[in-house]
C-alpha cells in the first residue's frame, strides 16, 4: 500500500520524506490556503521533495476552466496529479485531462456510483473521504470496501486512495480492505510507528548495554 502525506506544510513534508517512506503528497485548497505560499510555488517545492504523485486541485467549477487550470498545473512537474472534484463538470474535465495522459485524482467521493463514474472518466486515483462520512454517522470504511471490491470485479485500473484519514485505525482498516493508497496527515504518520512497548523495550536494552561497557 502506498502512503501519501495529506499536507501543504513544506517543513513537515521535508522532514517525513527523509524516511524514504512517503510515496506522494495530496493537497487541497484549504491546506494550500493555510500554507501562506503562492500555489505554484507550493506545488513546485513539494514536487521537489517527493518523486511520487503530488495532487494539486483545480478551483474552477466549470469543465473548460478546470481543464485549462489542470494543464497549467501539470506543466509544473511530471509528478503533478491534477485533482478535480467529483461533479458533472469535474468528470468531464477528468475525461479530457486523462486523454492527454495527465494524472487525475478525482476527489470528494462519497458513493460507489460516483467512484464508478470517475473510473469511466479515466481517473488515475479516486479519493473516497472516510473521515467526513464517519463524521455524519455513516461508515467510511464500508465505502472503501465497496469500491475496492467493485473495481476488482471489473478489473478497473483506477487506484483507490483512502482520504480524510483521521487516525491510525483508519489506516489499519484501509490496508486490510485493500485500498491502494492512504493519504494521511503528518500526525497520523507518527501514530503508525509510535508504540509504548517499543519505547520501554528500547530504554531497557539501552540501560543494560550501557551498564555492560560493550561496544559495536
Ligand atoms: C484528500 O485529498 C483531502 O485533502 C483530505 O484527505 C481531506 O481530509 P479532511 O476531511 O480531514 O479535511
Amino acid at each position: 500500500m502506498m502512503i501519501f502525506l495529506d499536507s501543504a506544510d513544506i517543513k513537515e513534508i521535508e522532514e517525513l520524506a527523509t524516511t524514504g517512506l512517503i510515496d506522494g503528497v495530496t493537497t487541497n485548497p484549504s491546506l494550500a490556503a493555510a500554507s501562506g505560499m503562492s500555489f505554484s510555488e507550493l506545488i513546485t517545492q513539494i514536487t521537489k521533495l517527493v518523486t511520487g504523485p503530488v495532487s494539486a486541485e483545480v478551483t474552477a467549477l466549470d469543465a473548460p476552466t478546470m481543464i485549462a487550470q489542470g494543464r497549467k498545473l501539470a506543466k509544473i512537474a511530471s509528478n503533478v496529479t491534477v485533482k478535480v472534484p467529483l461533479t458533472f463538470e469535474g468528470l468531464k474535465a477528468c475525461k479530457v485531462l486523462a486523454s492527454e495522459d495527465i494524472l487525475v485524482n478525482v476527489t470528494l467521493c462519497f458513493s460507489l456510483n460516483q467512484a464508478i463514474l470517475a473510473a469511466k472518466a479515466g481517473a488515475t486515483f479516486i479519493s473516497p473521504f472516510v473521515g467526513r462520512l464517519d463524521d455524519c454517522g455513516a461508515d467510511g470504511m464500508n465505502l472503501i470496501e465497496d469500491i475496492v471490491n467493485t473495481y476488482e470485479k471489473y478489473e478497473i485500473d483506477t487506484l483507490v486512495l483512502a482520504a480524510s484519514i483521521r487516525h491510525s485505525q483508519h489506516v489499519y482498516e484501509a490496508a486490510r480492505l485493500g485500498a491502494d493508497v492512504v493519504t494521511i496527515p503528518g500526525k497520523v504518520f507518527r501514530q503508525l510507528y509510535n508504540h509504548p512497548l517499543t519505547d520501554s523495550g528500547l530504554a531497557a536494552f539501552m540501560k543494560d548495554w550501557q551498564k555492560s561497557g560493550l561496544k559495536i
